[in-house]
């Protein structure tokens, strides 16, 4: 019955944006999460486009990574830079104050500052904008709005890496939730992202409504889509 339910989106509240969560639970789900992106290689999958860009443009690109939650996905997109030699300045944002303490704890070179990315303007110039992991938390006009947001702020391009809904999604979710980590928070969160996830073909439909035309939407590992907007 619940699995059928999952041909159409349906937005549920996700413990982590309650914003009178307890932050040593918050810090935990934040961890659980860290553990979910290495598994699912999200930096992995964001860098490659980043380093075809730094090719073309042969000169430091400046990447912003929104709702950036604990900061693991751009301090690895450093590490990754900083291997391969290419020159990246990379900073990270999120409305949650817990988030970003969590964020720069460790010294990375990252810089992250507190920010909403749906009702605020983002900073501008930057060569890429990130986002990984939130777009299924917001309704169709917060999502165009946040699209809308994005494309100001990059000169280049963005990109998108989110759950994609469907029936084994959700099955997958809910084991991987269950193997990770003993957060409660991840464990309801994680099956109900799915539940709450766009399709790549709705996802594309709303960069559409945004006025960013042009885009693709690949599937990845596990569970996920890349949407790329590159400006022409
Ligand atoms: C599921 S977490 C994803 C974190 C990270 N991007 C990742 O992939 O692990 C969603 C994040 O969105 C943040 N968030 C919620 N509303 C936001 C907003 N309006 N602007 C910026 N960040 C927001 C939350 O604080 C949380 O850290």
């Amino acid at each position: 019955m619940l699995l059928a339910g999952l041909r159409s989106r349906k937005r549920i509240a996700e413990l982590m944006d309650d914003p009178a969560l307890n932050p040593a639970e918050h810090r935990r789900a934040l961890a659980a999460l860290v553990r979910l992106n290495r598994f699912s290689n999200t930096a992995g999958v964001l860098w490659r486009p980043i380093l075809k860009l730094a090719n073309e443009l042969q000169r430091t690109v400046r990447v912003l990574d929104v709702a950036t939650g604990s900061g693991d996905v751009p301090r690895k997109l450093a590490e990754k830079a900083k291997r391969a030699d290419v020159s990246l300045e990379i900073a990270g944002c999120d409305i949650s104050a817990t988030a970003i303490e969590e964020a720069t704890r460790q010294p990375s070179g990252v810089e992250f500052f507190v920010h909403d990315a749906v009702h605020d303007r983002l900073p501008t110039g930057f060569d890429v904008v990130t986002c990984s992991l939130f777009l299924h938390h917001l309704s169709e006009e917060d999502a165009i709005a946040l699209l809308t947001n994005m494309e100001n702020a990059t000169r280049h391009l963005i990109l998108i890496n989110d759950l994609a809904r469907s029936r084994f999604n959700y099955c997958a979710a809910w084991i991987a939730c269950h193997l990770f980590t003993r957060s409660r928070i991840v464990r309801f969160d994680g099956p109900a992202s799915v539940r709450s996830a766009f399709t790549p073909k709705e996802a594309l439909t709303l960069t559409e409504r945004a006025g960013l035309h042009g885009a693709t939407a690949q599937s990845k590992f596990p569970c996920r889509y890349l949407l790329s907007w590159r400006r022409v």
